[in-house]
């Protein structure tokens, strides 16, 4: 069925009085696209409201999904652009205002299109994977690097284990296991590649080059869950996060995504640095999560000269973050041990041959698999396990 042109758009725009309809101008607003979700902003809840006065001056309200968004001015410009194309308008006013985490929860649901969402099968009650979700409240105290060696050094004893490299905005893992290969799809299926044994999934693995990767909360939370529920895993004994560092949106998603996820605290004796790492433990306290222990990086330094240890980074801050973290938790945390500073673990990074098994009887190399034993052999206790039960107060 075809319409006459000017008919089809006078019915759309204009009434006789010539001031343009809200019909008209939510028509408008939805050829407006979110220039990063590439979706109409009138689908993803970011029309917040239309007032039209009697001149034609339409005054538009906008939602941002995140406040400091970047493309305010876009966003502003192109509202501002296509309103001004309705007969009768006379001027548009643009107001930005950001989305409560209520609005951004429900947009990002909506992002998955209503389509029934895969599970996680880590979250499944009968799990037998356990979660380790690496974190710590700076970056460069060793997050990865303990990340990859744990992974290897479990990996080296037979046990089947994956990573996720969680650090979106930093994402080292697959350099720092040599992992060259990328993810294959098989119909809805992500197939992860792997390296010494270690099956990997990395943000970097989806971006071309070295770009870095602007996301916003919503996207990073399907991401995510995409990393969880869609590659394809297989059963593994033990999986490990490396979370990007601090409190930020990702450590609330892995909480959402796998509420039985434990939190293993990495740390430098520093005390500043022990300091923002007890905050970033004490996360787990707002997202009922259990933190496995504590992890001293950079513990001292072995002497060239006298083979002595020398405090480069300080003493206790492991210690101390254990301490208080257990005040905060009301629940043990343990320090799992510590890690002296060793260039064969840098250069172990650098190569993507982590030192435990390059070098596995150095002074790091030997730390990190006793850490990475004790964890591989722990019971799971109920406590930390999912019961498939949702507290009305969890967030
Ligand atoms: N114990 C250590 N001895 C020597 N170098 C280390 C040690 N731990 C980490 N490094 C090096 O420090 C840098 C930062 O470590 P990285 O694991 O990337 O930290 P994060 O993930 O916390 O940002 C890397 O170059 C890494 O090789
Ligand atoms: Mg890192």
């Amino acid at each position: 069925m075809r319409f006459a042109q000017p008919y089809h758009a006078c019915m759309a725009t204009v009434t006789q009085d010539s001031t343009p309809t809200e019909d008209a101008v939510r028509a408008a607003l939805a050829t407006v696209n979110d220039p990063e979700i590439h979706r109409p902003i009138t689908d993803l809840g970011m029309v917040k409201s239309v007032a039209i006065a009697q001149d034609g001056t339409v005054d538009v309200g906008v939602y941002l999904t995140v406040s400091g968004c970047p493309m305010r001015e876009t966003i502003t410009s192109n509202v501002s652009e296509a309103v001004q194309g309705v007969p009768g308008v006379t001027g548009v006013n643009v107001e930005l205002d950001v989305m409560s985490d209520e609005q951004r929860r429900e947009l990002a649901s909506s992002l998955r299109g209503g389509k029934a969402e895969r599970e996680v099968p880590f979250a499944q009650p009968g799990s037998l994977t356990r979660v380790y979700c690496v974190a710590s409240g700076k970056g460069g105290v060793g997050k990865s690097s303990v990340t990859v060696n744990l992974a290897a050094s479990m990996a080296a004893q037979g046990l089947k284990v994956g990573v996720v490299d969680a650090d979106i905005y930093g994402h080292s893992v697959p350099r720092m296991l040599g992992t060259e290969g990328r993810p294959t799809q098989v119909e809805d299926m992500i197939m992860p590649p792997s390296s010494h044994g270690v099956k990997v999934i990395s943000i970097g693995m989806f971006t071309p080059g070295n770009s870095p990767v602007v996301w916003r909360g919503p996207m990073l939370h399907r991401a995510l869950q995409q990393f969880l529920a869609d590659v394809y895993w297989g059963d593994l004994d033990v999986l490990l996060l490396d979370l990007p560092p601090g409190t930020g949106d990702i450590a609330i998603s892995v909480a959402q995504l796998i509420p039985n996820a434990e939190i293993l605290v990495v740390t430098t004796p520093q005390q500043a640095a022990a300091e923002v790492a007890e905050r970033a433990g004490s996360i787990a306290v707002q997202t009922h999560q259990k933190i496995v222990g504590v992890i001293e990086n950079m513990s001292g330094m072995p002497c060239p000269h006298c083979d002595e240890l020398v405090d480069v980074f300080g003493t206790g801050g492991g210690k101390q973050v254990a301490e208080g973290l257990t005040r905060t938790t009301g629940a043990e945390v343990p320090v799992l041990g510590g890690i002296p500073i060793d260039i064969r673990m840098r250069e172990g990074g650098d190569e993507g041959k982590p030192v435990v098994l390059s070098d596995p009887d150095s002074p790091a190399g030997s730390a990190l698999r006793s850490i990475a034993d004790r964890l591989a052999e722990r019971e799971r206790g109920l406590q930390g396990m999912s019961l498939g039960l949702t507290p009305s107060n969890k967030f």
